[in-house]
Protein backbone atom coordinates (compact mmCIF):
# COMPACT_ATOMS: atom_id res chain seq x y z
CA UNK A 1 0.00 0.00 0.00
CA UNK A 2 2.05 2.85 -1.21
CA UNK A 3 -0.75 5.18 0.68
CA UNK A 4 0.80 8.11 2.86
CA UNK A 5 4.34 7.56 1.00
CA UNK A 6 5.62 10.98 0.04
CA UNK A 7 6.55 9.41 -3.56
CA UNK A 8 8.29 12.20 -4.91
CA UNK A 9 11.36 11.85 -1.48
CA UNK A 10 11.11 8.11 -2.07
CA UNK A 11 12.16 8.22 -5.72
CA UNK A 12 14.82 10.91 -4.77
CA UNK A 13 16.15 8.36 -2.33
CA UNK A 14 16.04 5.54 -4.66
CA UNK A 15 17.62 7.23 -7.27
CA UNK A 16 20.50 7.97 -4.89
CA UNK A 17 20.91 4.54 -3.71
CA UNK A 18 20.95 2.53 -7.06
CA UNK A 19 22.94 5.24 -9.08
CA UNK A 20 19.88 6.07 -11.33
CA UNK A 21 19.68 8.50 -14.20
CA UNK A 22 15.69 9.13 -14.99
CA UNK A 23 15.03 10.00 -18.46
CA UNK A 24 11.52 11.13 -20.13
CA UNK A 25 9.77 11.83 -22.72
CA UNK A 26 8.07 15.31 -23.45
CA UNK A 27 4.64 13.22 -23.45
CA UNK A 28 5.28 12.43 -19.92
CA UNK A 29 2.88 13.37 -17.23
CA UNK A 30 4.14 17.01 -15.75
CA UNK A 31 5.26 15.51 -12.37
CA UNK A 32 7.41 12.98 -14.05
CA UNK A 33 9.09 15.69 -16.36
CA UNK A 34 9.74 17.63 -13.45
CA UNK A 35 11.69 15.12 -11.50
CA UNK A 36 13.63 13.79 -14.44
CA UNK A 37 17.59 14.38 -14.68
CA UNK A 38 16.58 14.77 -18.68
CA UNK A 39 13.77 15.63 -20.88
CA UNK A 40 14.23 15.33 -24.64
CA UNK A 41 13.29 14.26 -28.06
CA UNK A 42 13.60 10.47 -28.78
CA UNK A 43 17.44 11.81 -30.55
CA UNK A 44 18.54 13.28 -27.82
CA UNK A 45 17.12 10.76 -24.79
CA UNK A 46 19.17 7.90 -27.43
CA UNK A 47 22.35 10.24 -26.99
CA UNK A 48 21.87 10.78 -23.05
CA UNK A 49 21.16 6.74 -22.18
CA UNK A 50 24.30 6.03 -24.59
CA UNK A 51 26.59 8.68 -22.67
CA UNK A 52 25.14 7.93 -18.80
CA UNK A 53 27.80 6.67 -16.14
CA UNK A 54 24.74 5.95 -14.23
CA UNK A 55 24.24 2.07 -13.34
CA UNK A 56 19.93 2.21 -13.64
CA UNK A 57 18.31 3.98 -16.50
CA UNK A 58 15.02 4.79 -15.31
CA UNK A 59 13.09 4.81 -18.59
CA UNK A 60 9.91 7.38 -18.68
CA UNK A 61 8.97 7.05 -21.84
CA UNK A 62 7.73 4.03 -24.03
CA UNK A 63 9.00 0.66 -24.57
CA UNK A 64 10.91 0.87 -27.66
CA UNK A 65 12.65 4.41 -26.32
CA UNK A 66 13.95 2.40 -23.48
CA UNK A 67 14.48 -0.59 -25.86
CA UNK A 68 17.28 1.85 -27.35
CA UNK A 69 18.84 2.40 -24.21
CA UNK A 70 19.60 -1.20 -23.49
CA UNK A 71 20.60 -1.79 -26.77
CA UNK A 72 23.09 1.70 -26.45
CA UNK A 73 23.86 0.59 -22.89
CA UNK A 74 23.53 -3.41 -22.47
CA UNK A 75 25.49 -2.96 -19.23
CA UNK A 76 22.75 -1.54 -17.41
CA UNK A 77 19.98 -2.38 -15.93
CA UNK A 78 16.83 -0.45 -18.03
CA UNK A 79 13.59 -0.26 -16.37
CA UNK A 80 10.31 0.97 -17.73
CA UNK A 81 7.63 1.94 -15.55
CA UNK A 82 5.14 -0.17 -17.60
CA UNK A 83 6.24 -2.64 -19.69
CA UNK A 84 2.41 -2.39 -21.77
CA UNK A 85 3.60 1.38 -22.60
CA UNK A 86 4.07 0.24 -26.54
CA UNK A 87 3.31 2.42 -29.55
CA UNK A 88 1.00 2.15 -32.45
CA UNK A 89 3.54 2.32 -35.12
CA UNK A 90 5.52 -0.25 -33.58
CA UNK A 91 2.19 -2.48 -33.56
CA UNK A 92 1.66 -1.98 -37.52
CA UNK A 93 4.67 -3.10 -38.22
CA UNK A 94 5.31 -6.57 -37.17
CA UNK A 95 8.92 -8.34 -37.79
CA UNK A 96 7.91 -10.95 -40.03
CA UNK A 97 5.84 -8.90 -42.34
CA UNK A 98 8.51 -6.29 -43.02
CA UNK A 99 11.11 -9.04 -43.36
CA UNK A 100 9.06 -10.19 -46.51
CA UNK A 101 8.31 -6.83 -47.51
CA UNK A 102 12.42 -6.25 -47.32
CA UNK A 103 12.80 -9.16 -49.22
CA UNK A 104 10.21 -8.19 -52.39
CA UNK A 105 12.41 -5.49 -52.65
CA UNK A 106 16.11 -6.41 -52.48
CA UNK A 107 17.20 -3.29 -54.60
CA UNK A 108 15.79 -1.01 -51.05
CA UNK A 109 17.63 0.12 -48.23
CA UNK A 110 15.50 0.38 -45.00
CA UNK A 111 15.42 3.81 -43.59
CA UNK A 112 13.58 3.28 -40.65
CA UNK A 113 11.78 5.66 -37.97
CA UNK A 114 12.80 4.95 -34.29
CA UNK A 115 9.22 4.09 -32.97
CA UNK A 116 9.48 0.65 -33.91
CA UNK A 117 10.50 -2.56 -32.77
CA UNK A 118 14.37 -4.28 -31.79
CA UNK A 119 13.75 -6.75 -34.19
CA UNK A 120 12.33 -4.29 -36.90
CA UNK A 121 15.75 -2.22 -36.45
CA UNK A 122 17.71 -5.48 -37.20
CA UNK A 123 16.16 -5.71 -40.11
CA UNK A 124 16.77 -2.28 -41.13
CA UNK A 125 20.03 0.05 -42.53
CA UNK A 126 19.44 3.01 -41.13
CA UNK A 127 17.22 4.43 -38.22
CA UNK A 128 16.05 8.20 -38.19
CA UNK A 129 14.05 10.09 -35.76
CA UNK A 130 11.46 13.58 -36.35
CA UNK A 131 14.80 15.57 -35.96
CA UNK A 132 17.54 13.72 -37.91
CA UNK A 133 15.32 12.11 -40.88
CA UNK A 134 16.02 15.21 -43.12
CA UNK A 135 20.10 15.30 -42.75
CA UNK A 136 20.05 11.58 -42.85
CA UNK A 137 18.20 11.34 -45.81
CA UNK A 138 19.81 14.14 -47.98
CA UNK A 139 23.20 11.86 -47.23
CA UNK A 140 21.60 9.16 -48.84
CA UNK A 141 22.80 8.91 -53.15
CA UNK A 142 20.01 9.91 -55.28
CA UNK A 143 19.94 7.09 -56.96
CA UNK A 144 19.79 5.12 -53.86
CA UNK A 145 16.12 3.32 -53.40
CA UNK A 146 14.70 3.70 -50.27
CA UNK A 147 11.77 1.68 -48.11
CA UNK A 148 10.52 4.15 -45.61
CA UNK A 149 8.63 2.38 -42.11
CA UNK A 150 6.86 2.40 -40.41
CA UNK A 151 5.06 5.86 -40.22
CA UNK A 152 3.74 6.91 -43.60
CA UNK A 153 3.27 10.54 -42.59
CA UNK A 154 6.60 11.41 -42.00
CA UNK A 155 7.88 8.99 -44.59
CA UNK A 156 5.53 11.12 -47.00
CA UNK A 157 6.32 14.51 -45.79
CA UNK A 158 9.99 13.74 -46.42
CA UNK A 159 9.16 12.28 -49.74
CA UNK A 160 7.67 16.10 -50.54
CA UNK A 161 9.87 18.10 -48.80
CA UNK A 162 12.75 16.09 -50.99
CA UNK A 163 11.36 15.06 -53.73
CA UNK A 164 12.10 11.79 -52.93
CA UNK A 165 10.52 8.69 -53.89
CA UNK A 166 10.51 5.88 -51.24
CA UNK A 167 8.30 2.71 -51.16
CA UNK A 168 6.03 3.98 -47.16
CA UNK A 169 4.98 1.62 -44.83
CA UNK A 170 1.41 1.97 -44.00
CA UNK A 171 1.43 2.79 -40.26
CA UNK A 172 0.38 5.93 -38.48
CA UNK A 173 0.48 7.04 -34.70
CA UNK A 174 -2.87 7.20 -33.66
CA UNK A 175 -2.22 10.20 -31.36
CA UNK A 176 -1.50 12.73 -34.48
CA UNK A 177 -4.08 10.91 -36.41
CA UNK A 178 -6.82 11.77 -34.14
CA UNK A 179 -6.47 16.02 -35.27
CA UNK A 180 -8.90 17.61 -36.91
CA UNK A 181 -8.41 19.96 -40.10
CA UNK A 182 -11.88 21.45 -40.02
CA UNK A 183 -11.38 21.94 -35.81
CA UNK A 184 -7.64 23.40 -36.67
CA UNK A 185 -8.24 26.02 -39.04
CA UNK A 186 -11.54 27.08 -36.95
CA UNK A 187 -8.96 27.49 -34.31
CA UNK A 188 -6.73 29.40 -36.35
CA UNK A 189 -9.87 31.59 -37.60
CA UNK A 190 -10.14 32.51 -33.61
CA UNK A 191 -6.36 33.33 -33.05
CA UNK A 192 -5.34 35.16 -36.42
CA UNK A 193 -1.88 35.63 -36.87
CA UNK A 194 -0.70 32.39 -33.93
CA UNK A 195 1.43 30.27 -35.94
CA UNK A 196 1.10 26.17 -36.06
CA UNK A 197 3.88 23.99 -35.54
CA UNK A 198 3.23 20.36 -35.78
CA UNK A 199 5.21 17.31 -35.51
CA UNK A 200 6.02 15.45 -38.50
CA UNK A 201 3.76 12.42 -37.75
CA UNK A 202 0.39 14.44 -38.23
CA UNK A 203 -0.89 13.59 -41.71
CA UNK A 204 -1.01 16.17 -44.70
CA UNK A 205 -4.15 17.74 -43.74
CA UNK A 206 -2.57 19.01 -40.75
CA UNK A 207 1.21 19.38 -41.69
CA UNK A 208 0.31 21.39 -44.86
CA UNK A 209 -1.05 24.35 -42.59
CA UNK A 210 2.10 24.66 -40.26
CA UNK A 211 4.16 26.79 -40.31
CA UNK A 212 6.80 24.82 -38.59
CA UNK A 213 7.12 20.77 -38.77
CA UNK A 214 9.78 19.22 -36.83
CA UNK A 215 10.47 17.25 -33.29
CA UNK A 216 9.07 17.61 -30.34
CA UNK A 217 12.91 19.57 -29.76
CA UNK A 218 12.11 21.58 -32.79
CA UNK A 219 8.83 22.71 -31.51
CA UNK A 220 9.70 23.97 -28.13
CA UNK A 221 13.09 25.70 -29.54
CA UNK A 222 10.60 26.79 -32.23
CA UNK A 223 8.28 28.14 -29.30
CA UNK A 224 11.14 29.86 -27.74
CA UNK A 225 12.55 31.75 -31.06
CA UNK A 226 9.53 33.11 -32.05
CA UNK A 227 8.05 36.69 -32.02
CA UNK A 228 4.18 36.51 -31.49
CA UNK A 229 2.47 35.49 -27.83
CA UNK A 230 0.16 32.42 -28.99
CA UNK A 231 1.28 29.39 -30.56
CA UNK A 232 -0.95 26.80 -32.30
CA UNK A 233 0.79 23.38 -30.91
CA UNK A 234 -0.37 20.01 -33.19
CA UNK A 235 1.93 17.33 -31.10
CA UNK A 236 1.30 15.72 -27.95
CA UNK A 237 -0.05 18.05 -25.43
CA UNK A 238 2.02 17.24 -22.69
CA UNK A 239 4.79 18.80 -24.09
CA UNK A 240 2.88 22.23 -23.34
CA UNK A 241 4.01 21.65 -20.15
CA UNK A 242 7.52 22.56 -20.78
CA UNK A 243 6.64 25.60 -23.47
CA UNK A 244 4.86 26.82 -20.38
CA UNK A 245 8.09 26.66 -18.12
CA UNK A 246 9.80 28.22 -20.36
CA UNK A 247 7.71 30.43 -21.64
CA UNK A 248 5.35 31.64 -19.16
CA UNK A 249 4.11 34.74 -20.07
CA UNK A 250 2.96 33.06 -23.98
CA UNK A 251 -0.31 31.01 -24.65
CA UNK A 252 0.17 27.97 -26.48
CA UNK A 253 -2.94 26.21 -27.46
CA UNK A 254 -3.13 22.46 -28.44
CA UNK A 255 -4.68 21.65 -31.89
CA UNK A 256 -8.05 20.22 -31.43
CA UNK A 257 -9.56 16.73 -32.38
CA UNK A 258 -12.44 15.97 -33.87
CA UNK A 259 -14.21 16.88 -30.50
CA UNK A 260 -12.93 20.23 -30.58
CA UNK A 261 -10.18 19.90 -27.42
CA UNK A 262 -7.25 18.61 -27.52
CA UNK A 263 -8.11 15.82 -24.66
CA UNK A 264 -8.51 12.81 -27.50
CA UNK A 265 -4.43 13.50 -28.61
CA UNK A 266 -3.07 12.13 -25.72
CA UNK A 267 -0.95 9.80 -25.91
CA UNK A 268 -2.47 6.14 -24.31
CA UNK A 269 0.81 4.60 -24.08
CA UNK A 270 2.75 7.56 -22.48
CA UNK A 271 0.47 7.81 -20.15
CA UNK A 272 0.56 4.63 -18.81
CA UNK A 273 3.84 5.57 -16.47
CA UNK A 274 3.08 6.88 -13.63
CA UNK A 275 4.57 8.41 -10.08
CA UNK A 276 3.35 4.80 -8.24
CA UNK A 277 4.46 3.13 -11.29
CA UNK A 278 8.40 5.13 -11.16
CA UNK A 279 8.64 4.40 -7.69
CA UNK A 280 7.78 0.71 -7.74
CA UNK A 281 10.40 0.31 -10.85
CA UNK A 282 13.04 1.67 -8.83
CA UNK A 283 12.53 -0.06 -5.81
CA UNK A 284 12.61 -3.25 -7.25
CA UNK A 285 14.17 -2.72 -10.46
CA UNK A 286 11.68 -3.98 -13.19
CA UNK A 287 9.80 -4.13 -15.23
CA UNK A 288 13.16 -4.35 -16.58
CA UNK A 289 13.99 -4.27 -20.35
CA UNK A 290 16.31 -7.74 -21.89
CA UNK A 291 17.15 -8.06 -25.34
CA UNK A 292 19.14 -11.19 -26.78
CA UNK A 293 22.84 -10.19 -27.60
CA UNK A 294 22.51 -11.05 -31.59
CA UNK A 295 19.46 -9.86 -32.24
CA UNK A 296 20.56 -6.55 -29.93
CA UNK A 297 23.75 -6.14 -31.93
CA UNK A 298 21.44 -6.35 -34.95
CA UNK A 299 19.84 -3.36 -34.01
CA UNK A 300 22.69 -2.15 -32.84
CA UNK A 301 24.23 -1.52 -36.34
CA UNK A 302 21.64 0.61 -37.87
CA UNK A 303 21.02 2.87 -34.38
CA UNK A 304 24.62 3.21 -35.21
CA UNK A 305 24.50 4.54 -38.27
CA UNK A 306 21.95 7.06 -37.32
CA UNK A 307 24.16 8.43 -34.54
CA UNK A 308 27.21 8.55 -37.10
CA UNK A 309 24.83 10.44 -39.84
CA UNK A 310 22.91 12.76 -37.12
CA UNK A 311 24.46 16.41 -36.91
P1 LIG B 1 10.23 12.98 -31.05
O1 LIG B 1 10.33 13.30 -29.59
O2 LIG B 1 11.53 12.43 -31.55
O3 LIG B 1 9.78 14.15 -31.83
O4 LIG B 1 9.16 11.80 -31.24
C1 LIG B 1 7.80 11.94 -31.02
C2 LIG B 1 7.08 10.69 -30.72
O5 LIG B 1 5.99 10.43 -31.12
C3 LIG B 1 7.69 9.74 -29.89
O6 LIG B 1 6.88 8.69 -29.78
FE1 LIG C 1 3.72 6.03 -30.55
FE2 LIG C 1 2.22 8.07 -31.32
FE3 LIG C 1 2.42 7.52 -28.74
FE4 LIG C 1 4.53 8.55 -30.06
S1 LIG C 1 2.58 9.55 -29.67
S2 LIG C 1 4.55 6.82 -28.62
S3 LIG C 1 4.26 7.60 -32.06
S4 LIG C 1 1.50 6.19 -30.31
Amino acid sequence: DLKGLDLRAEIDRLRKERNAVILAHYYQKPELQDLADFVGDSLELSRKAAETDADVIAFCGVKFMAEVAKILSPEKTVILPDMAAGCSLEDSCPPEKFKAFREAHPDHIALTYINCSTEVKALSDIIVTSSSAETILQQIPADQKIIFGPDRHLGGYLSRKFNREMLLWPGVCIVHEAFSETELLKLKAQHPGAPIAAHPECPPTIVDHADYVGSTSGILNYAKAMEGDTLIVATEPHIIHQMSRALPDKTFIGAPGADGNCNCNICPYMALNTMEKLYLSLRDLTPRIEIEETLRLGAKKSLDAMLGMAS
